[in-house]
């Protein structure tokens, strides 16, 4: 079975949100959707993910599934106002509780930010399976950039978030609380075992030298022949010195302390005030 996948690219997080199709019904999945977020002013905006809901609009489908791939650090989730549109489950990986523990701490959240996962319409763990109408989906746990991180396998198509990338700009950082790049070796040695003419999307596309265009599809083929940091049978110590060398030389994203605050709550703002007012906190020194 093969998905019919519509990409939408928010160049400001050089995010690639995708709407995922049964081709022989009107049931789709939404697939880490973007809340627009400035932070200079603290101003959130839904271009993005008004985009999203006309497109599932004009072509009358029916959302079954938000998923997420992981917490992102570098954008904010829009599902719970896709959600309120247009409908669907929000998921996530059933590792979400030890994100939402290790963030809780640095943000100092109280007891009324639960740390279980209660967020979320459903946690999913590795193995297993939901439906987008007649299409089966398999979620497979593949963590290493984070503990949460999923691979949503549906029908020919894998939705690998951040864990590879464009062969040619190679893998995610795994330097975040609970990254590890031997996990992630690890992750993506289960990713690249799918049969070859598996199609590859990937989270992110940051262009790459030589590269002038954006590019999100790929093949598990490819990968394995060509991914400048796994591929042609790169053994896990290069891959993970090369990994953690690297890291160590990469600056916070620019949006990690908003997208945090909002992404472990599934996309919720903190609770407001008494006059109904949302603030996000800065943790100094902490991350
Ligand atoms: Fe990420």
């Amino acid at each position: 079975m093969s998905p019919e996948v519509f990409a939408f690219f928010d160049e400001a997080t050089n995010t690639i949100s995708y709407v995922v199709k049964d081709p022989a019904g009107v049931s789709c999945a939404v697939i880490d959707s973007v809340l627009d977020f400035d932070y200079a002013s603290g101003r959130t905006d839904t271009r993005s993910a008004d985009a999203i809901i006309a497109f599932i609009r004009q072509h009358d489908l029916k959302v079954e599934w938000l998923l997420e791939s992981h917490v992102h650090a570098d954008h904010l989730s829009a599902a719970p106002y896709i959600q309120d549109a247009v409908g669907g489950k929000i998921g996530i990986g059933d590792n979400i509780r030890v994100v939402q523990d290790t963030f809780g701490k640095v943000f100092n959240e109280g007891t009324e930010f639960q740390r279980d996962g209660s967020q979320f319409d459903r946690l999913f763990v590795d193995g297993d399976s939901l439906h987008i109408g007649q299409m089966r989906g398999d979620v497979m746990h593949t963590p290493g950039h984070t503990p949460a991180c999923l691979t949503y396998v549906i029908g020919d198509a894998a939705f690998v978030g951040d864990t590879l990338f464009m062969p040619d700009f190679g893998t995610a950082r795994c330097d975040f609380p609970g990254g590890s790049s031997e996990t992630l070796y690890n992750s993506i040695q289960k990713i690249l075992s799918l049969p070859d003419e598996t199609r590859i999307f990937v989270g992110h596309d940051y262009k790459a030298p030589g590269r002038d265009d954006y590019a999100w599809e790929t093949t598990v083929g490819a990968q394995k022949a060509a991914n400048v940091h796994v591929g042609a049978g790169t053994s896990k110590d290069a891959f993970v010195s090369m990994r953690d060398s690297r890291d160590a030389t990469l600056a916070m994203p620019r949006l990690i302390i908003p997208s945090l605050q909002i992404n472990m709550r599934a996309g919720q703002m903190p609770e407001p005030d008494e006059k109904g007012d949302v603030f996000l906190k800065v943790p100094i020194n902490k991350l």
